[in-house]
């Protein structure tokens, strides 16, 4: 069944149609369209386009094609062009003649918007609360393993941190990810069902009516705008691909602190597979497939930004082209966020193997330098006694602390016994502005 074709002499070509057809991908919104036409539909009875009968069998008939699609009586399947001509089609076969009304003062080009709109919100929705519940994971990894350990730059030892703090750095990252998500969903709150095609329609609609009966905040302002407008959808991208980029450095420093080279942490074997060849081997694939997923979504953006570039006002076919790569990267990310919340659920933290790595990589080097500078030596200067400690401990293969305190004295007369309590790991986290560091909140 085709919503058109009374101006056409020829059948559509058969690669054209498979080609021209969304119903495989826009199958998805089938419960939005429906819910939209009912609300399309109530709206016609209220302002007098349709009878009161005529609105309950359209309504009822709407609601019954919605129970079989979910109880499975009414497969998504056929020949159809879109999720539209679906449901149009099997009103009419329901409730006969009276369903060609329900498309009234509508245009696939509102429909559909609408549709995308009221699918997201819901989407989005739990994509938030699994943003959430990876925080609380993320934290409560932190505290059952409050340990010292090193923190990096360049990927080279710098300075002591705890366990605990490199894990709430990330749960900033994904509640900015969640404003981020927020706001979107604020500004994208409009209904742009009763646009019409591009520009509205002579009969009297009531938009207010549809917009309230859909949970949105208003209806839209410009029918051109509302058809051509699929900002949310790249806002939306844009946010996925920045929570992918924040899981693949996750995953990056898992996959690195996994390797018996580091050995801070221990992935579950529920979330490592092994090697077809080599019978040692445990490989932590549920976060290389986080970071390769990643370009994935990136992907998406990109793909819709160039779908979406100089295309005129309004609506126009390329636009088809959302739902794909939209869907591709909401059920990615949505997969990877489940898996990173499972891989630090059952992921074991290794404090001994941290604090070990503290000693070999001179971590509390600067705070000599501050001891120094509390001492009265210019930082300058004192950054330069360091640095000619550190070549010697390199040469003599210890740590700062291992030496005696002639030997460090031998760099600066400053130097004293206490300089032993000053640069002790666990202390350097007490003094300053560090004390965040270890602040429970
Ligand atoms: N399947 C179409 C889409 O997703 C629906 C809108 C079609 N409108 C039209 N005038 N052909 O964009």
């Amino acid at each position: 069944m085709k919503l058109w074709g009374g101006r056409f002499e020829k059948d559509t070509n058969d690669l054209m149609k498979k080609f021209n057809n969304s119903f495989d991908v826009d199958k998805r919104l089938y419960k939005q369209d429906i819910k939209g036409s009912i609300a399309h539909a109530k709206m016609l009875q209220k302002v007098g386009i349709l009878s009161f009968d005529e609105g309950e069998k359209i309504v009822s008939g709407l609601y019954t094609i919605l129970k079989d699609i979910e109880e499975g009586s009414l497969k998504l399947e056929g020949d159809f062009e879109d999720i539209h001509a679906f449901v149009e089609f099997n009103l009419i076969e329901r409730i006969g003649e009276v369903g060609k009304k329900l498309h009234t003062s509508r245009s696939r080009n509102d429909q559909v918007a609408v549709d995308m709109k009221m699918f997201v919100k819901e989407e989005v929705g739990e994509i938030i609360k699994k943003l959430e519940k990876l925080k609380e994971v993320l934290i409560l990894k932190g505290k059952e393993n409050n340990f010292l350990m090193p923190g990096f730059t360049h990927l080279q030892p710098a300075q002591v941190i705890t366990f605990s703090y490199h894990m709430k750095a990330y749960c900033e990252m994904f509640e900015r990810d969640i404003k981020r998500l927020k706001n979107a969903l604020e500004i994208l709150d409009e209904c742009p069902l009763g646009s019409g095609a591009l520009a509205g329609t002579t009969n009297d609609i009531d938009r207010d009516f549809t917009s309230n009966e859909l949970g949105f905040k208003h209806p839209t302002k410009n029918y051109l705008d509302s058809v051509s407008d699929r900002d949310y959808l790249i806002e939306l991208l844009s946010s996925f691909s920045i929570t992918m980029m924040h899981l693949s450095r996750l995953s990056e420093e898992i996959i690195i602190w996994s390797t018996p080279q580091f050995n801070f942490v221990k992935l579950s074997d529920e979330y490592s597979t092994g090697s077809s060849l080599m019978p040692h081997k445990k490989n932590p694939d549920s976060v290389e497939l986080i970071r390769g997923k990643t370009g994935r979504v990136y992907g998406s953006l990109v793909t819709l930004l160039t779908t979406l570039k100089a295309l005129p006002l309004a609506y126009n076919k390329d636009m088809q082209e959302d739902k794909e790569c939209f869907f591709d990267a909401l059920d990615t990310v949505d997969m990877c966020i489940e898996i990173m919340t499972g891989v630090i659920q059952s992921m074991t933290v290794n404090g001994d193997a941290m604090l070990k790595s503290l000693k070999i990589g001179f971590l509390n080097a600067t705070e000599v330098a501050d001891y120094l500078v509390k001492k009265g030596v210019y930082f300058r200067d004192a950054h330069e006694i360091v640095g000619k400690i550190v070549k010697f401990c390199e040469e003599e293969n210890c740590a700062i602390e291992d030496l005696e305190i002639s030997q460090l004295k031998a760099f600066s007369s400053m130097i004293d016994e206490d300089i032993y309590d000053y640069i002790e790991y666990k202390n350097i986290l007490k003094k300053g502005n560090k004390k965040k560091i270890i602040e429970e909140e």
